[in-house]
């Protein structure tokens, strides 16, 4: 049963129930009604209260109904919504801790509304790429006023109930109860006081008008017009609102309608709704159930105090969990500790950190140079010198040290972890914490899960992650793991595009107008080009058939290792990330396209884009398919959290799905017959070849 139905007195209580958060879905949409039917058809019942159990009066639609014809079975939430305002008899909404979505659409039906206070309410379909599409749009103005509503439609951001009932003249409430606790006692007294009123009141009733309408709606669409970007969702949001303030209801509904049926088939909705569902399908692994034993992690170590480590240790600081540091000097210590200090003090200067706060997290932060320091720690996690000698040495000691049971963890982001697991007696118990840089900011966080890493190590990352606020995605143990494999393609092709005639600027520009944070040579600036030359020289021995255009490395010779040296594929001055390009390096590459003989030819930017991101779809279905990956929008998380993939875009497997895998291996077997690319890469990948023959898509 997904809702409950109780009668106390003159009061019949229907109760949703459907953990976690009491979502919209058929079911629950269907017992709401019958259960109204029964209420409405008791002569002993005068007043009906709907409420929530457990955690959420609702959190709104069913995730599970997302763009699925279900969604729109009979009773859908608009025709829920109308029996509720037609019921023939009083309907009170008792809302407490979570009012969201179709959740608080329904409230909006209901004739009264009483409040718990600390309850966050909220429209936040826009964060989906839509808007509220059960009325939201046309009932919360009539009862919140126009500004107030149309703020929270446009942000989809919750608001506590207190604020709302202080909002002059709102209606959204008709009281607020004095505690949480006392909802359901005021709520039943306040449904026995209003039993007799008549004619009921209903927020589709209510006048909604803006005394200054034009000036204001320009006002508000120029603000969401800057913030929406590539989003479409947001200014539709302003035109429903508009159409409360100038329409009748029933047009106005109409109007809501249309809106939201066009916003559900745009590309960008499509790919929120993805990532969204993405986001909960990486926490989990397909053979590791949720109620897999975990480990306590109440104390962290942390190898090496470099880039990395401090910016692992503040993670956890800022979660309140205690970290011991480890180097092997005392001014290497001193230095990782300064850079951390500094870090906080520049977030306590812009505001974002109170001095407090600052001071409790350095609070909870030792140091060491002395293993047998660590051996109380729950996990451990190296960041020394991605050299195999180094962690050999480190995870012997780590293996001598630590107690049994705790969880050894290495961030290497390109060495055998297999083979560093070898190096203790312990390999059920060591993992890969792939983390980005920087390691305080960056959400991604790769999980990479040996041969032998235990099932409880693994659940207990993927928990700890959740606690640190990673978006945490598996990865089986590869060369690169998911997003280094991946991107070391596209470098590839951004190489090739050089020798045939593009500048790094004119492919920079395309990427980026595709929607990419950055291009791959300003995030080789950014990054240090010093690292790709050092992976080359290293795949010029392992894979010496491997195809590579010598741009990069001539850079490199030159120096020229980005940001840090204050010159790479651009040039740089000091203090600023503006990337200026460069003429001797233009120069650089027309000399040595000269030298193999190459005729410089222009290539568009769709050419450019489509090398770039279809070489990231071609590796990632290898991925896919060896199991490196266990689904494609693992990959997608991957690549829109931590390579500035284009959110409205969904990340690269969704991309391709809506491209069309035909239309992507029509593309490869161009790009196969150009003499200047790497005809071997472009063989499509067997699974992709696959899907694309039976029509089918990745997601
Ligand atoms: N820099 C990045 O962008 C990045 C991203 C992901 C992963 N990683 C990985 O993180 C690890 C560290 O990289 P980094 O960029 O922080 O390097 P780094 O050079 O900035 O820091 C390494 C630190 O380890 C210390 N160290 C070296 N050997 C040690 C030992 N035996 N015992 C204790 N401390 C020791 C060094 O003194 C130094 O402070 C590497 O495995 C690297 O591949 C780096």
């Amino acid at each position: 049963m997904t809702t409950l139905y109780e009668v106390h007195g003159s009061v019949a209580l229907i109760t949703l129930s459907n953990p976690p958060v009491n979502g919209l879905g058929h079911a629950t949409r269907l017992s709401i009604t019958d259960n109204l039917q029964k209420a409405n058809d008791d002569d002993a019942v005068k007043s009906i209260v709907i409420t929530g159990a457990g955690k959420a009066f609702s959190g709104g639609a069913d995730i599970k109904e997302f763009g699925s014809p279900k969604a729109l079975q009979e009773p859908n939430l608009l025709s829920v919504i109308v029996a509720i305002e037609k019921s023939p008899k009083p309907v009170v909404a008792a809302i407490h801790s979570v009012c969201m979505g179709g959740g608080l659409e329904l409230a909006l039906g209901c004739h009264y509304r009483i409040a718990a206070p600390g309850c966050s309410v909220a429209l936040p379909e826009v964060k989906l790429g839509l808007l509220p599409g059960a009325g939201g749009t046309q009932r919360l103005p009539r009862a919140l006023g126009v500004e107030p509503a149309l703020n929270m439609i446009v942000s989809g951001e919750p608001v506590k109930s207190e604020m709302l009932a202080q909002i002059p003249g709102q209606k959204l409430f008709d009281k607020l109860s004095s505690s949480p606790d006392t909802l359901a006692e005021e709520a039943f007294a306040f449904a026995q006081a209003i039993a007799e009123t008549r004619p009921l009141p209903l927020v589709r009733d209510l006048p909604c008008k803006h005394r200054n309408g034009d000036a204001y709606f320009q006002f508000a669409r120029n603000m969401v017009k800057g913030m929406a970007k590539n989003f479409p969702a947001p200014l539709k949001c302003v035109d429903a609102v508009e159409a409360a303030t100038r329409q009748k209801f029933e047009d106005g509904m109409r109007i809501e309608r249309e809106l939201f049926t066009n916003l559900m088939f745009t590309p960008e909705s499509r790919a929120l709704r993805h990532v969204f569902m993405a986001e909960r399908a990486a926490s989990k692994i397909p053979d590791v159930p949720a109620d897999t034993a975990q480990r306590a992690i109440n104390s962290i170590a942390v190898i090496g105090a470099g880039t990395m480590g401090g910016g692992i240790a503040m993670n956890f600081l800022n979660a309140g969990i205690p970290v011991k540091m480890l180097e092997m000097k005392q001014d290497a210590l001193d230095r990782g500790i300064a850079t951390m200090r500094k870090n906080y003090e520049s977030q306590v200067k812009k505001g974002k950190l109170k001095q407090d706060k600052y001071e409790e997290r350095m609070g909870l932060l030792s140091t060491t140079l002395s293993y047998d320091d660590l051996k109380d720690a729950d996990m451990v996690i190296e960041a020394v010198f991605e050299e195999m000698g180094v962690k050999e040495k480190v995870f012997t000691e780590l293996d001598r040290v630590m107690k049994p049971g705790a969880i050894l963890a290495s961030n290497t982001s390109t060495l055998d972890l297999n083979q560093i697991a070898s190096f203790t007696k312990r390999p059920e118990d060591v993992v890969g914490l792939h983390f980005f840089s920087p390691a305080n900011i960056m959400k991604l966080l790769e999980v990479v899960r040996g041969d032998k890493t235990a099932k409880y190590v693994m659940a207990t990352v993927m928990a700890v992650a959740k606690k640190i606020r990673k978006t945490a995605v598996v990865s089986g143990v590869c060369d690169g793991f998911i997003g280094n494999r991946m991107i070391e393609q596209y470098g590839r092709q951004g190489g090739f595009l050089l020798d045939e005639g593009c500048t790094p600027a004119q492919v920079d520009k395309a990427i980026e107008k595709f929607g990419f944070a950055m291009g791959p040579f300003r995030m080789g600036d950014l990054a240090g080009n010093d690292i790709g030359w050092a992976i080359r020289k290293r795949r010029y021995q392992e894979k010496p058939d491997m195809k590579y255009s010598k741009t990069a490395d001539l850079l490199c010779e030159k120096g020229r290792f980005g940001q840090k040296t204050g010159a790479g594929w651009y040039d740089y001055v000091a203090g600023k990330r503006d990337a200026i390009p460069n003429q001797e390096v233009v120069s650089m590459i027309e000399a040595h396209r000269n030298s193999l003989g190459i005729t410089p030819r222009k290539i568009s930017d769709d050419e450019i884009v489509q090398r770039l991101v279809y070489s990231l779809v071609n590796e990632a279905a290898h991925i896919l398919e060896e199991g490196i990956a266990s689904k494609a929008s693992d990959i997608d998380m991957v690549y829109l959290m931590g390579y500035g993939f284009p959110l409205y875009r969904g990340g690269p497997m969704l991309y391709a799905d809506q491209v069309g895998l035909f239309n992507v291996v029509q593309a490869m077997n161009r790009f196969a017959k150009n003499p200047l690319d790497d005809a071997s890469f472009w063989q499509p990948a067997p699974l992709l070849a696959r899907l694309a023959a039976e029509g089918k898509t990745f997601n």
